[in-house]
């Protein structure tokens, strides 16, 4: 099986196993078809990528010449975007506990904006900026205020993240988002450019986008009739989800983005507000498909399961440290033997990786052939969101590459760690 015009024995033979393998043209057409989908649209849209999906210098700056711009969420990913040559007013810095040092290089960058997500950090931003914004002395700091909309959706309660019991954002309906933009419009310091609202991750239905849509317009007329200020943009947040098994349907940029549009322009009209310029931060939408994590087989084990059926237990040489997301989540992932055809009869298979514990899967249920054996490589797709960006060290396995692929050619963009690595961290 090739990616990118390159053969992945090839690829593992070079780079090793596991590897992250990342289709370069397939990230650009990603990035592309959600810039085109929400401009063709609405006529303006700014489509900035949520890089805590996966960031890298390279894929910031692939993404940026594809027209988006960068989300950012901490200080290390402000800076890989800085690196990568994405100019300060390209990027946006969220975060619901920024520390002072990242508002201050947020700030010395000149970043486009600041997502606010509490009352404290109105006054925290607002001191930052007292000495200016990017270098000028007197450009005030752009801020949205991110709001709760109730909005409940998502694949799972730990990244569904509009519904009212948890530390994102303020709610409208408590009135605390209402309150929060005044305190904004009071400070000299700050520029109100809109409202934010993000609604849950891994969203395959589109109901939840136009309904928050609605609740965030109305909110944005009612700042209007209250303050004289109508703010030009509103932020729809990420969260557009992706077929992670075959079969499964993702979340079509252009049908999602016609129906907000839609939505957006009645609501308006219902309103009397003119249109704000609307902003989308896909990262999912944008990475996830275009990578597979390739792994080498190690042991293969039947086990006999208290129905008396067999499940055939396939280890490979990584596991939740190069994908949590299954742990985490119950997430389920596809997965097929690349490097040989096989006519052998499929049999019920469980991916597991290398790590101490049980719930160290990387792939539920999948069929594979029977014949299935130590050396064979294993590729599980979808893997470029949140994979990498999740990865940790546990059991003191270094993380592994992140390898582009495109003409035939293959080139680390990350590399991967080493034991050594790992050891210079140790002071003794
Ligand atoms: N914007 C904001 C403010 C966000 O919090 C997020 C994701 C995004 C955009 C991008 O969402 P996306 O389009 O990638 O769904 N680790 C979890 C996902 C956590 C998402 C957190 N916020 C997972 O592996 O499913």
């Amino acid at each position: 099986m090739t990616v990118g015009g390159v053969d992945l024995r090839t690829l593992a033979a070079e780079h090793g196993t596991p590897a992250y393998v990342l289709d370069e043209a397939d990230l650009r057409a990603r990035a592309r078809a959600w810039r085109d989908a929400w401009t063709q649209a609405f006529g303006v849209a700014d489509v900035y990528y949520a890089g805590k999906a996966f960031l890298s210098t390279a894929v910031a700056r692939w993404v940026h010449e594809e027209g988006l711009r960068i989300d950012t969420a901490t200080g290390g990913e402000l800076a890989v975007a800085l690196r990568a040559g994405v100019p300060g007013d390209a990027i946006g810095l969220h975060g619901n506990n920024k520390s002072d040092a990242e508002l201050e290089a947020a700030r010395d960058a000149g970043v486009g904006r600041v997502v606010i997500d509490s009352m404290a950090e109105v006054d925290r931003v607002a001191a930052v900026a007292a000495s200016g914004w990017g270098g000028d002395p007197a450009r005030r700091a752009p801020v949205m205020v991110r709001v709760t909309t109730g909005v409940h959706a998502g694949g799972h309660e730990y990244i569904s993240t509009a519904h009212e019991d948890q530390k994102f954002g303020l709610s409208v309906a408590g009135g605390r988002a209402l309150a929060a933009l005044e305190a904004v419009l009071a400070r000299p310091e700050l520029e109100l450019l809109g409202v934010h609202s993000h609604i849950g991750s891994q969203i395959l239905d589109p109901a939840g986008f136009t309904v928050a849509a609605r609740t965030v317009l109305a909110l944005r007329a009612e700042l209007a009739e209250r303050t004289g200020v109508l703010v030009p943009e509103v932020d729809l947040g990420g969260g557009f989800g992706v077929a992670y098994l075959p079969g499964e349907v993702p979340l079509d940029p252009g049908r999602i983005a016609k129906d907000v549009a839609a939505t957006v322009a009645d609501a308006c009209a219902e309103l009397g507000t003119a249109q704000p310029r609307i902003s989308i931060e896909p990262g999912r939408a944008v990475i996830g498909p275009t990578t597979l994590t390739l792994y080498r087989v190690g042991t293969v084990k039947p086990v006999t399961l208290d129905d008396g059926s067999v499940r055939t237990y396939v280890s490979v040489d990584g596991g939740m440290s190069d994908n949590l997301r299954p742990a985490l989540y119950g997430a389920r992932y596809h997965a097929a033997v690349v490097s040989r055809r096989s006519t052998a009869a499929t049999v019920r298979a469980r991916v597991v990786g290398k790590h101490c514990e049980s719930g160290d899967i990387v792939v539920h249920d999948v069929d594979l052939p029977g014949d299935v054996a130590a050396g064979d490589l294993l590729a599980v797709p979808v893997t470029g969101a949140y994979g990498r960006s999740m990865a940790s060290n546990y059991n003191l396995v270094p993380r592994p590459p992140v390898v582009a692929v495109a003409d035939g050619r293959s080139r680390v963009l990350v590399r991967r760690e080493t034991v050594e690595d790992l050891l210079r961290l140790d002071l003794g």
